[in-house]
């Protein structure tokens, strides 16, 4: 019986944590652009500046990165090496695990990954969604991942805003809390279009990070269906050829 108890307890609680943090805000959609490489080479420069302090991407070269979307490897060289890596080295961050725990009570994880850990959705949202929040210990908050350990690590170009909740009463007769809207509070180098469109590139960079083989084969991908058509074409030309004095 208790065993029972547990194991339903068990398949239940994630059910309960899903519903209660996926529902705060809806989210805006984006479409992943993994062929628009003025996309990807923004997204990798956002990445390079505002992220590889805390964070590593360390399955990914610099000079992977360089080839694979079209950045010359010397503009890679002078403009996004900010340690003393080489060009062919892993994109690792100076900021070691230790001191991060004590900062932020929790260890940056390595972004490699994240583009299939996390869809493209939330990624996009999580990186527009932060908010000052006075009680928690960096300043900021979340709406997309609640009681988040990272600070507002672009709110010089976003600017900072507050998240102002409301109550709704859902169709069961639950209570619960969700965004009304942000507020700004203090604006940022950039409009909120202006940020929306760089998070769309930062997230298109953070997926490409996550399978750079993806952009290889959606390219031969194209051929390998025009060779299936020509061949499909040429097959049933010979079976005609073939069956005609048959009939
Ligand atoms: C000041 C250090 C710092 C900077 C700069 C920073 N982060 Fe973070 N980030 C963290 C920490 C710490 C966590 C862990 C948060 C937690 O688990 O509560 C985190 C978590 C994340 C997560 C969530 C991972 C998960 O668990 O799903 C994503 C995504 C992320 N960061 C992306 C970024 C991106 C993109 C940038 C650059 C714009 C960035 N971070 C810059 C410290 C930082």
């Amino acid at each position: 019986m208790k065993l029972k108890i547990v194991t339903l307890l068990l398949i239940l609680l994630p059910a309960v944590g899903f519903a209660s943090s996926a529902s705060k805000m809806e989210m805006d959609h984006i479409e992943v652009a993994l062929n628009n490489k003025a996309s990807l080479q923004n997204g990798a420069k956002l990445f390079v500046n505002y992220c590889l302090s805390c964070h590593s991407a360390q399955y990914m070269r610099y000079n992977r990165m360089a080839s694979d979307l079209g950045i010359p490897e010397d503009v890679v060289r002078e403009n996004m090496v900010f340690t003393d890596s080489k060009i062919g080295d892993l994109m690792t961050t100076t900021m070691n695990a230790k001191d991060a725990t004590k900062w932020f009570g929790v260890a940056p994880p390595d972004l490699s990954l994240i583009g299939r850990l996390r869809d493209p959705e939330w990624l996009y949202n999580y990186l527009r969604s932060f908010y000052l929040d006075e009680n928690s210990p960096s300043g900021w908050n979340n709406v997309v991942f609640e009681n988040v350990a990272m600070p507002h690590a672009l709110y010089e170009l976003q600017g900072q805003r507050k998240a102002i909740f409301k109550t709704v009463t859902e169709a069961d007769g639950l209570e619960v809390e969700k965004l009304d809207r942000f507020e700004l509070v203090k604006p940022g180098k950039m409009t909120l279009e202006e940020y929306d469109d760089a998070m769309k590139d930062l997230t298109n960079f953070l997926v490409y990070l996550g399978e750079p083989a993806k952009m290889v084969r959606g390219k031969y991908g194209v051929w390998v269906i025009i060779f299936l058509l020509m061949f499909g074409a040429l097959a049933y030309a010979l079976k005609k050829e073939y069956w005609r004095d048959v009939h």
